[in-house]
């Protein structure tokens, strides 16, 4: 056993890597912690950010603050660009090595690890630790945005989920699409990536932070706050809660939003997913907006103080209108 370990590390050592917990991220130029976790450093080799979240307090695991990801920001201009009413691709990915972010992108294939085979297992692929037994059965993955351009003004209610890739993840290129979104302010957008897993291993939950913005001839509808969490409905498609809907936050010690019991349609244990069971549709989420319009100059802020001024305005003069008769 030992030696087999020691195998296995001397292997991964030879190839320059060290030796990884396979999990996923999402992985693009302005995400958080791309760089790893140490001041200074710019690891190549990084997979902070793939460390499932599982138990925690909301304070460690929101935008996987228990290990520092959320005090590494991209670099500064840096952003994941949305173009509005188009898509973008990131890489999914067990460590920063293989993705086109590292080396060159001379270690990238067609899955996470570096590799063109995904391998198999009994009931549940085994070599990458991507949780599910094949890409049918993938859960599916989410990214969600916030119009606030510091982390720490984005909250569950203000972080919309505003489009889904069902069987994801799977293989490492994920092209998401982007329904009509407003532009964000000056200082660009948070957004985030989730992954709820179904099976095959500890029922964790995965975050990736980003600076985002969007691109392109943008929306003039806002993003409609707040959001409200997502409900199971699998089995009661017209129970299914719609409109901005927030991430889903499972299975740690506070902050979730979602509680589930019994058994889903499979016979299986329920599982909060970005797919139907929670009645989230494929792709982008059209359902997220007000009225046209009502995107004020790029951002969304409830009551724009325009908004206020004009509205007194008219009371003030439907006042003196009255007080004229
Ligand atoms: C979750 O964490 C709490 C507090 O640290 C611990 O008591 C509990 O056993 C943990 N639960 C699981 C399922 O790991
Ligand atoms: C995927 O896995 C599920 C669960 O084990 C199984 O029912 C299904 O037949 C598999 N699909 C394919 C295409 O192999």
């Amino acid at each position: 056993m030992l030696s087999r370990c020691r195998r296995m590390r001397l292997v991964l050592a030879l190839c320059g890597l060290r030796l990884v917990s396979a999990h996923m991220a999402a992985w693009h130029p302005g995400m958080y912690c791309l760089k790893g976790t140490t001041p200074g450093k710019d690891d190549s080799d990084t997979s902070e950010i793939v460390f499932p979240l599982f138990n925690l307090t909301k304070t460690d695991w929101w935008f996987h603050h228990y290990n520092g990801c959320d005090q590494f920001p991209p670099d500064k201009g840096v952003f994941l660009e949305l173009p509005a009413n188009g898509k973008f691709t990131v890489e999914l990915a067990v460590n920063r090595a293989f993705t086109s972010l590292s080396y060159g992108g001379s270690r990238v294939a067609q899955f996470g690890d570096g590799r063109n085979d995904i391998g198999g297992g009994v009931d549940c692929i085994t070599r990458i630790q991507i949780h599910t037994q094949n890409e049918s059965m993938a859960a599916g993955t989410a990214f969600a945005i916030s119009y606030q351009s510091e982390l720490s003004a984005v909250t569950p209610e203000n972080l919309v989920v505003f489009t889904t890739l069902f069987h994801t993840p799977w293989k490492r290129v994920a092209t998401y699409q982007v329904p009509n979104l407003p532009a964000c302010p000056p200082g660009g957008c948070i957004c985030a990536w989730g992954w709820v897993p179904n099976g095959c291993g500890e029922p964790n939950m995965y975050m990736t932070g980003f600076r985002c913005k969007v691109t392109g001839k943008t929306g003039s509808a806002a993003v409609t706050t707040p959001a409200i969490p997502p409900t199971w409905c699998e089995d009661k498609p017209n129970r299914c809660t719609t409109g901005p809907r927030q991430m889903i936050f499972w299975n740690q010690l506070d902050g979730n939003n979602i509680d589930v019991q019994g058994f889903d349609l499979r016979g299986q244990p329920r599982s909060p997913a970005y797919n139907s069971v929670l009645g989230f549709k494929e792709g982008a989420q059209t359902d997220i907006f007000g009225p046209a319009g009502s995107a004020s100059g790029g951002s969304n802020i409830p009551i724009p103080w325009s908004a206020v001024l004009l509205s007194s305005i008219v009371l003030f003069s439907n006042l003196i209108s009255l007080t004229c008769i």
